[in-house]
């Protein structure tokens, strides 16, 4: 039986995808999806295997990682009730990436009472594709410590882990998976500006980009208070406290604070599937 399975090649099955066939032999790993050529496309750039029917790919390997959207998860998860029956006693492990999927779903879609079946839910983030990424995993008794343990390692290339209690699970999830759209929307904004006052637009997305980086990485390399730079930055009467200020008067932070709880009440509506 190979290692891991992908249902969906899309942006995210490509990122573990990639990260899982640098992590272990390509040959260990399978990929499907809906559309043909997308998933024989990225199986052939990574070498992998690829199977036609989400069917067959449940039955190659020992997990298998959801990585549809979820408004097609109700039609996959009927789709593959009989092969998680007849697989009902093989240990499978299936993973949840899908946002907002708790994993009772899973289990009463799937009838997995009494199955070896388990279930790990996790939410990743885009930049694992470059092994940059994060994935936080939701704590709970639907699988062991030696299936986690294995998991990371088959998806160590892809970047960081953490694990959080189911209370703290989505609330950790928001952050780390909307936050990349809210930095590209601000890196943007950096570069916007620095065009408007005069540099080409190159410069201007590398030097807000630089700014970004060289922020994070000062960051984790400490245990600062996250205003504390802003703090050292900031002179007497200078263009940075001046700059800050204008970010202050147009509701800087409670619109950033607003986005990431509007973004967390979403996460509750779209787990509802038919
Ligand atoms: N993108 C992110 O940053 C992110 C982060 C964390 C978690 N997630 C979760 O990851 C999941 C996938 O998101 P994504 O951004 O990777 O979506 P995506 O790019 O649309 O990829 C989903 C892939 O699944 C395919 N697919 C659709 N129906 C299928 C079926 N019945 N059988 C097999 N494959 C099927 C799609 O094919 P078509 O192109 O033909 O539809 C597509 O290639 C979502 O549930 C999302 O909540 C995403």
């Amino acid at each position: 039986m190979k290692k891991i399975a992908f249902i969906g090649s899309g942006t995210m099955g490509t990122a573990l995808a990639t990260a899982a066939c640098k992590g272990i032999d390509p040959k260990e790993v399978v990929v499907t999806d809906f559309v043909q050529e997308k998933g024989k496309a990225l199986a052939e750039s990574l070498g992998c295997n690829f199977v036609a029917t989400n069917a067959e790919a449940v039955e190659a390997a020992q997990y298998v990682v959801f990585c549809v959207k979820p408004q097609f998860l109700g039609g996959v998860l009927k789709e593959l009730k009989p092969t998680f029956e007849k697989c009902a006693q093989d240990g499978k492990i299936i993973v949840s990436i899908v946002a907002g999927v708790e994993v009772s779903t899973y289990k009463e879609a799937l009838a997995l009472e009494g199955t070896k079946t388990a279930v790990i839910r996790i939410l990743p983030n885009t930049a694992c594709l470059i092994g940059k990424g994060f994935i936080l995993i939701e704590q709970g008794d639907s699988f062991t410590k030696e299936q986690e343990d294995e998991f990371r390692y088959i998806l160590r290339e892809a970047g960081g882990f953490d694990s959080l209690p189911a209370s703290q699970f989505v609330a950790g999830t928001v952050l780390t998976s909307t936050s990349p759209a809210f930095i590209a929307m601000f890196a943007n904004s950096l570069a916007d500006a620095g065009v408007y006052n005069g540099l080409l637009r190159p410069q201007a997305r590398r030097y807000a980009l630089e700014g970004i980086l060289g922020t994070v990485q000062l960051f984790l390399q400490s245990d600062k208070h996250l205003e504390g730079l802003k703090d050292d930055v900031c002179s007497p009467a200078g263009p940075a406290m001046i700059g800050v200020k204008t970010l202050e008067d147009t509701g800087f932070r409670s619109s950033v604070i607003n986005a990431v709880v509007d973004a967390y009440q979403r996460f509750a509506e779209i787990g509802k599937i038919k």
